[in-house]
């Protein structure tokens, strides 16, 4: 039974969060992480208990972005199971080159992909089958799109079609400010080819929830929802990042509501991608605006998030490996997922100068105290290993994610964690679930 290979592509917190779930499975000896960091390997552990992997992990230092290598490793380790973390090779095309190599594969095909790589198909898409979201245009004529701003009713947020690493989206104020933003966009370039395209939607106002949710292409299981904090300082200052800490499940959120949103906008989202003749496999993220007429959708991503991951693993009772066979199986709705009561924090601690330019290879210290801690389980992210022992290698470093009884106790014991790790210049958010502690 303990024979399964399980890979997990990519090198962040969430690719740690998912290797290390993965080796919880009962079914999995072995889990390879491609190019993975300083804190995805391990070795065995039969006597694992608590929050501890059972299986080995171990790394393989292949890019990302080397389709080709990453099928050869696939069939020569008898890969049983791949999950792919991040977006940018599921935008490549990953599923598709693995499912025609005859692999198994957890992840969106790359035209599913659309829903995150296009912010104009997303919201065509969202339009057409009455999925809830702000109103828009899109336009790839910089001329258009600035006559159009000059004439627009509502406050505007100017968004880049493409990929953009969550930088592409730009609040504006005033007329003056989007104009300038569509400069920067369109003319200017900013994320390159990224804004050949530009949707121009009207700005919404209220709190955000991230809802995750599993599908095999026709069910969709929605995640214990997750509160991710993306600006970089305390008190929602600062610019944007990929977020700096997160807790869940998000006690404003109730089942009411997420199944709201399963009726409303996840299952008609597969609906939608099955009728075109590509049903979605995968995660299913939808980032929401909960507004004055109910929740409406700001973006989808077609991945797990990072720290989201991070602070919902550790609270799986589940099977994470059997869960996503029975989502490339198509069999999800015979599993019945189950959740550990109680709540888990994740806090980010991130390198000086993060989200813009920051030092690598500053020594990290503490990790073995912050490893004994109860109920704690440190994910790395932007980590290396030298000689010298681990070094930051990336702008997001570590996330602390810890679990309890309650969301205090959670949060509590990710600080208690924190304070046990050092490095020069480390810098973390200190008001993660504020509002609940
Ligand atoms: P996105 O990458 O589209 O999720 O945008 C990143 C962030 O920009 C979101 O988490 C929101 O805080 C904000 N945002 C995006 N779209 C809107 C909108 N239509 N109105 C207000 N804020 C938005
Ligand atoms: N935490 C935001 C994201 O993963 O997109």
């Amino acid at each position: 039974m303990t024979q399964k290979a399980a890979m997990v592509v990519g090198s962040g917190g969430r690719e740690h969060a998912l290797a290390w779930a993965l080796a919880r499975s009962p079914q999995v000896k072995q889990v390879y992480v491609v190019p993975g960091n300083a804190g995805t390997e391990w070795p065995a552990n039969p006597k694992a208990s608590g929050l501890q992997p059972r299986a080995a992990a171990k790394n393989v230092a292949i890019t990302t972005a080397d389709l080709p290598a990453l099928v050869a490793l696939a069939r020569r380790e008898e890969i049983d199971l791949t999950v792919v973390g991040p977006e940018a090779p599921l935008a490549a095309g990953i599923v598709d080159m693995f499912q025609a190599a005859g692999l198994t594969v957890f992840g969106p095909t790359c035209e599913s992909v659309q829903l995150e790589a296009s912010k104009a198909f997303a919201k065509d898409f969202m339009r057409q089958y009455h999925i809830p979201t702000g109103d828009y245009a899109v336009f790839d004529d910089y001329r258009a799109a600035s006559n159009y701003l000059d004439q627009v009713e509502y406050q505007v947020v100017i968004k880049a079609d493409g990929l953009a690493a969550g930088k592409g989206v730009l609040m504006c104020d005033n007329v003056a400010e989007a104009q300038a933003a569509l400069r920067k966009v369109m003319v200017e370039r900013a994320f390159g080819k990224s804004g050949q395209k530009v949707v121009i939607e009207e700005r919404l106002n209220g709190p955000e929830i991230s809802i995750l949710a599993w599908s095999d292409g026709y069910t969709v299981v929605p995640i214990i929802p997750a509160r991710d904090h993306k600006r970089v300082f305390d008190n929602d200052q600062g610019p944007n990042t990929g977020g700096m800490g997160a807790y869940a499940p998000a006690p404003d959120i109730s089942p009411e509501f997420i199944e709201s949103v399963r009726q409303t906008i996840l299952q008609p989202t597969l609906d939608g991608m099955a009728e075109r003749g590509c049903p979605y496999m995968g995660v299913l993220y939808a980032g929401l605006m909960i507004t004055e007429d109910g929740p409406k959708v700001l973006e989808f991503n077609c991945r797990y998030g990072d720290p989201e991951t991070q602070a919902v693993l550790p609270l799986l009772e589940t099977d994470l490996f059997e869960i996503s066979q029975a989502c490339v199986e198509t069999r999800l709705d015979q599993i019945e997922v189950k959740w550990r009561p109680g709540a888990c924090a994740t806090l980010v601690m991130a390198s000086p100068g993060y989200p813009d330019s920051y030092p690598q290879g500053l020594p990290v210290s503490g990790l073995d105290k912050a490893a004994t801690l109860e109920e704690t389980v440190v994910f790395h992210a932007g980590t290396a290993r030298t000689k010298a022992g681990v070094v930051t290698a990336g702008g997001r470093v570590l996330a602390v994610s810890a679990v309890g009884d309650d969301l205090a106790t959670a949060l509590n014991r990710a600080y208690a964690g924190v304070a046990r790790i050092d490095f020069e210049g480390a810098h973390f958010r200190r008001d993660i679930g504020l509002t609940y502690r």
